[in-house]
């Protein structure tokens, strides 16, 4: 099975390279490790480019479709299921979306301890698993500290996308991002590309919930539309 990762033996590039699911799996946090150079995730791809994630990102449908759309832009996507991970390298291959990369981990980990601070564009978190029920919420990715984290490894300047179809996960989302200073709304222009699970729920009408929070720039543009 072949799976894009970065080796020490090959740092500076990616590769794809026949291994064991065992071989991929992130090591234990403390580690080097040998999937994210945290000092530098440019280093993932084949070229420098502003970085733009999709964290959870499912079969990929997004991440390959907005990396299509935007050549310009190195896309990262990391998804904990393997068989996913699976498909969004098989839209690599297909569609030569050299500008893709895709990382099998946890996206909380990932932005907790093997990220630098101002080193993304924009960050999108598309239908996290919602668990509704009220003892299960502790289970929820997106937590205020996994926020916070979101918010620093953001560029400044940078915008954070979430949608949901779960009233109640956006509403604690939004109280956490009232609670950070220098995060503020931004107008939703539009020109994203559906996910696999927002085409679901909007085929059923469902109602979704979401905004775009953009991280302040030095001069404090940005902070304008905050609360
Ligand atoms: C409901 S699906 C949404 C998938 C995709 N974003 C979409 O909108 O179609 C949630 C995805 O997040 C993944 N996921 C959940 N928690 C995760 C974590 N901590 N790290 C990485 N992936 C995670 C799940 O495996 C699943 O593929």
């Amino acid at each position: 099975m072949a799976i894009a990762r970065r080796t020490r033996t090959t740092a500076g590039m990616c590769e794809s390279a026949e291994m064991e699911p065992s071989a991929v799996r992130t090591p234990a946090v403390g580690k080097t490790n040998p999937l994210v150079p945290r000092e530098d995730w440019q280093r993932m791809f084949l070229r420098p480019a502003p970085i733009v994630c999709d964290l959870g990102a499912g079969n990929g449908r997004f991440a390959a479709a907005y990396a299509e759309l935007h050549r310009e832009w190195n896309v990262l996507a990391v998804e904990r299921k393997l068989q996913r991970v699976r498909k969004i390298q098989r839209a690599v291959d297909l569609r030569q979306l050299t500008n893709l990369r895709v990382l099998w981990m946890g996206w909380d980990e990932l932005l907790l301890f093997w990220s630098r601070p101002d080193s993304c564009r924009e960050i999108h978190v598309l239908f996290p698993d919602p668990w509704p029920k009220r003892r299960h919420q502790t289970r929820r990715t997106l937590s205020g500290r996994v926020l916070a984290a979101i918010f620093r490894v953001l560029e400044p300047g940078g915008l954070f996308r979430l949608l949901t179809d779960d009233a109640g996960y956006y509403a604690a989302v939004e109280q956490a991002a009232n609670d950070l200073p220098g995060f503020g709304r931004a107008e939703d222009s539009g020109g994203f590309p559906g996910s696999h699970f927002e085409a679901i729920f909007r085929s059923k009408g469902d109602p979704l919930y979401g905004a775009i929070w953009q991280k302040a720039r030095a001069n404090g543009e940005g902070e304008q539309e905050a609360g």
